[in-house]
């Protein structure tokens, strides 16, 4: 049994088999060819924080898939009312054949997963997020046909989206160039982790700096789930480090431009790039259904 809590839980070949098959089941659902591997199996989804992709991503996919999904505010379960963690994965564990959470704290994906007899999926925490790597990554094989060797840069706030995509760039080989302000940059330990596992990664305050020749720019909102108090000093920190025109020029002529959405137009990214002939942050978002339904596949079927 296999846990995805971080982008490192999977092997680099485990990510292209993952990639691999969301390929082919996204080119099945297009022909309405319908699989049913998931039949009578049930999905736990948990959900601490908002969310509109990951939730409906996952309900679909377990919907197209012939199994059923479950969605759990983790006010409306006992959680909500002080019933452990722990007691909590033992208790679904006895109904279904696996569990997904958004959580505030990274500890708890990691609790639910000690305590699980059913493999256990990170839908985000404050420390990863990385179902949306694999959504990412099937992104951008598409519109480049490869991810190793690409030059990938991030441009904003050092967070969980970030601190994934390192890892994951690291797994595939491509390179990475984080730009942020100081005091916003990915977590050293993250960093380390990366270099350890052989990525070639580049920490600067120079948003040009990280955008020149990049095959794909990346950002994400400034403001997360959970830092809402530090809007006003997140907004005037962060505000050199948008995605604009400005920076697009300083790209390869035919980056793309990604998102993981949602998106904030005028703050992390300026609404001509968001709307312009660069940006392919729609089939990002879709290609989270097609990414998890390959995930969902390879650890629950
Ligand atoms: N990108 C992403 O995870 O979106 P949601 O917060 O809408 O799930
Ligand atoms: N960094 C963002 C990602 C949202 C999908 C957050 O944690 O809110």
């Amino acid at each position: 049994m296999k846990h995805l809590l971080s982008m490192t839980d999977l092997a680099p070949e485990e990510i292209i088999e993952i990639l691999d098959m969301a390929e082919d089941l996204k080119e099945k659902r297009v022909r309405g060819k319908v699989t049913d591997l998931l039949k009578n199996k049930s999905l736990a989804m948990i959900f601490e924080k908002s969310s509109t992709r990951t939730r409906v991503s996952f309900e679909v996919a377990m919907s197209d898939l012939g199994g059923h999904s479950i969605y759990l505010n983790s006010r409306d379960i006992q959680i909500g009312r002080g019933e452990t963690v722990s007691d909590t994965a033992e208790v679904l564990s006895r109904y279904v054949a696996g569990i997904t959470a958004r959580v505030n704290s990274h500890k708890t994906v990691e609790d639910l997963a000690a305590h699980s007899q059913v493999p256990v999926i990170n839908a985000l925490s404050d420390l990863e997020h990385p179902c949306q790597i694999l959504a990412d990554f099937l992104t951008i094989r598409e519109y480049k046909n490869r991810l190793k060797g690409l030059k990938f840069a991030w441009i904003g706030d050092g967070n969980n989206v970030c601190n994934s995509l390192i890892l994951g760039c690291a797994l595939v080989g491509m390179e990475i160039a984080v730009a942020c302000p100081e005091g916003y940059e990915p977590m050293p330990e993250i960093v380390t982790k990366g270099r350890e596992l052989g990525g070639e990664i580049t920490i600067t305050n120079d948003p040009q700096e990280a955008a020149r020749d990049a095959d794909v720019l990346y950002t994400d909102v400034w403001v997360s789930m959970g830092d809402e108090e530090e809007r006003d000093k997140r907004l005037s920190d962060l505000a050199d480090y948008q995605i604009n025109s400005e920076l697009v020029a300083v790209a390869k002529h035919n980056v793309i431009v990604m998102h993981c959405l949602p998106a904030h137009r005028g703050e992390e990214i300026s609404a001509e790039v968001m709307e312009g002939p660069h940006s392919v942050v729609f089939d990002q978002a879709e290609n989270r259904l097609h990414a998890q339904k390959a995930l969902i596949l390879k650890l629950m079927a």
